[in-house]
Order: C-alpha cells, then sequence, then structure tokens
C-alpha cells in the first residue's frame, strides 16, 4: 500500500470515528469548543508527549510486539535521558549522598530467546526517586541522579544497585492532569524500575520493572503493568539491602521491512 493510501485509510478511519462519538454523545457546540481550547492548550504546554505516552503508547506497544518472543515489554514513557554514562563496577546508579529510599540491588541474565548468554548488553536503567521525581525533569534533583547504564559480562550477567522508586502521578497542573481530573480519573503510575536491554542483532527491549508491594498496580493511568514485569524484592540477610531478581530474553532482529 503507498503511503497516501495508507494515511487515506488510517486518518479517515480515526476521523469516521470520531465523528460517530460526536453522533453517539450527543456532542454541544459548548463541549466541541472546550476541546479545542485543550487541544491548544496541549501543544502550548509542550505536553503531547506526555499525553500520547500517557494514553496511546501501550495500544501501539501491544500491537507492535504483541508477538515478540523473548521478555515482555512495555511503554517508554517520556522521561527517558540517552546520554547516560556506562558505569564501572559495583553498578551503583548515581544518588545524592542522602538519598532517600530502601536499598536494593538487582541481577540476572540477558539471554537470547533460546536460552544462551549475551556478553555485553546494555541495560540503560532509570528511575523516579523516593519522592516519584525525574531527575533532568524535576529541577530540584541534581542532573544524572537514578540513571545509568550497565554491561553483561562473559555470562550474560548483571548486578544493579539502587534505591526503589516511589509511585507517582503525571503533571496534575497542565491540560493533562486536567482531563484527567475532569473525567474523575487516578493520576498515579505504580513505582517501576526503566529497562531498555539493547544487544547487536537483538531487538532491543524496552521494559519496566513494577514493585510488587506498591499500591496501584492494577490501577495505572498509562495502563502498562502486565504481570510478567511485577518483581518481588525481599530482605538479603546480612545486609540492608533488598533483592530481586530478573532475566531478560532478547528476540533476534528483525528482518529490514521490506517495501
Ligand atoms: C513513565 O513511565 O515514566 C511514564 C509513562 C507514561 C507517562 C508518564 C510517565
Ligand atoms: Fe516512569
Amino acid at each position: 500500500m503507498t503511503d497516501t493510501a495508507r494515511a487515506d485509510r488510517v486518518i479517515g478511519d480515526i476521523l469516521s470515528r470520531i465523528h460517530a462519538a460526536i453522533r453517539e454523545h450527543d456532542i454541544t457546540y459548548e463541549e466541541y469548543q472546550t476541546a479545542k481550547q485543550w487541544l491548544i492548550d496541549v501543544g502550548e504546554a509542550g505536553e503531547w508527549p506526555l499525553f500520547l505516552d500517557v494514553f496511546v503508547e501501550h495500544a501501539v506497544e501491544a500491537q507492535v510486539f504483541g508477538d515478540r518472543k523473548g521478555s515482555q515489554g512495555t511503554i517508554l514513557g517520556p522521561y527517558h535521558l540517552p546520554d547516560a554514562p556506562v558505569l564501572d563496577p559495583p553498578h551503583e546508579l548515581p544518588r545524592r549522598p542522602d538519598e532517600e529510599g530502601d536499598r536494593v540491588m538487582f541481577s540476572g541474565r540477558v539471554t537470547d530467546d533460546q536460552g544462551r548468554p549475551i556478553q555485553g548488553a546494555e541495560l540503560d536503567v532509570w528511575h523516579a526517586d523516593a519522592k516519584g521525581l525525574y531527575s533532568g525533569f524535576d529541577p530540584s534533583l541534581p542532573p544524572g541522579i537514578l540513571r545509568g547504564k550497565v554491561l553483561t559480562d562473559a555470562e550474560g550477567r548483571y548486578e544493579v544497585r539502587t534505591i526503589l522508586p516511589a509511585p507517582y502521578t503525571i503533571p496534575e497542573d497542565g491540560p493533562t492532569g486536567a482531563l484527567v481530573h475532569a473525567a474523575g480519573w487516578s493520576p498515579w503510575r505504580p513505582a517501576h524500575i526503566h529497562v531498555i536491554v539493547s544487544a547487536e542483532g537483538h531487538e532491543p527491549l524496552v521494559t519496566q520493572l513494577y514493585i510488587d508491594s506498591s499500591d496501584y498496580l492494577d490501577n495505572d493511568v498509562a495502563n502498562a503493568v502486565k504481570p510478567e514485569l511485577i518483581v518481588h524484592p525481599r530482605p538479603q540477610e546480612g545486609t540492608d539491602e533488598l533483592t530481586f531478581t530478573y532475566d531478560f530474553a532478547l528476540a533476534r532482529e528483525r528482518a529490514a521491512a521490506t517495501v
């Protein structure tokens, strides 16, 4: 199908569905003007990435990767920064000297989808702090904390030390938050650690690990929780750390799309 034919079909279908909703819900001119102003406000506030990642990305991820081999992925979200440093052992994410939050160590293996270990796979890890804030996005945090990249060893093993993040709300003071409140929805995301696992010849895996004790696992505003992604940090005898394990299996790179 040509690009024009696909645009005609897809955009035409989206518009038809909007027209059907207007008829079904008997939309008034007042509501139309409110929606128009809200769309303008989202653009002016720079919240299109936020809005799309909260309400749309999960459906795209499920559609694109629904039949992928290997580990489950989920949404990327808007808070990834690509230039985090590769960390030296002992692979501790940078943090403030007085960083709040329970210490945690997680470890596991990166393999291909046949269980063969992948040496030199990269785990790009980032997460919110114990107040639910992300460095690089909330100016009260030092830049670069709670972000870093870790490489696997010859057996495909990795180990990361950090603190447990807290659940957080999506920003509530802008138009996306206004929409959530107008509809009476919860603005919360459960506590999670983001990871992108990548290795040559394999599909990058964009995923999140959800802390089993977190609130909102069954009411995530971004609809991104999957049961396979829930992890179980537990106290480790003889240390003040919680620990959990998680193995990642990467699918082989898809053949280049044929036109
Ligand atoms: C996140 O996981 O960081 C996220 C995802 C969607 C919207 C906002 C944040
Ligand atoms: Fe997040």
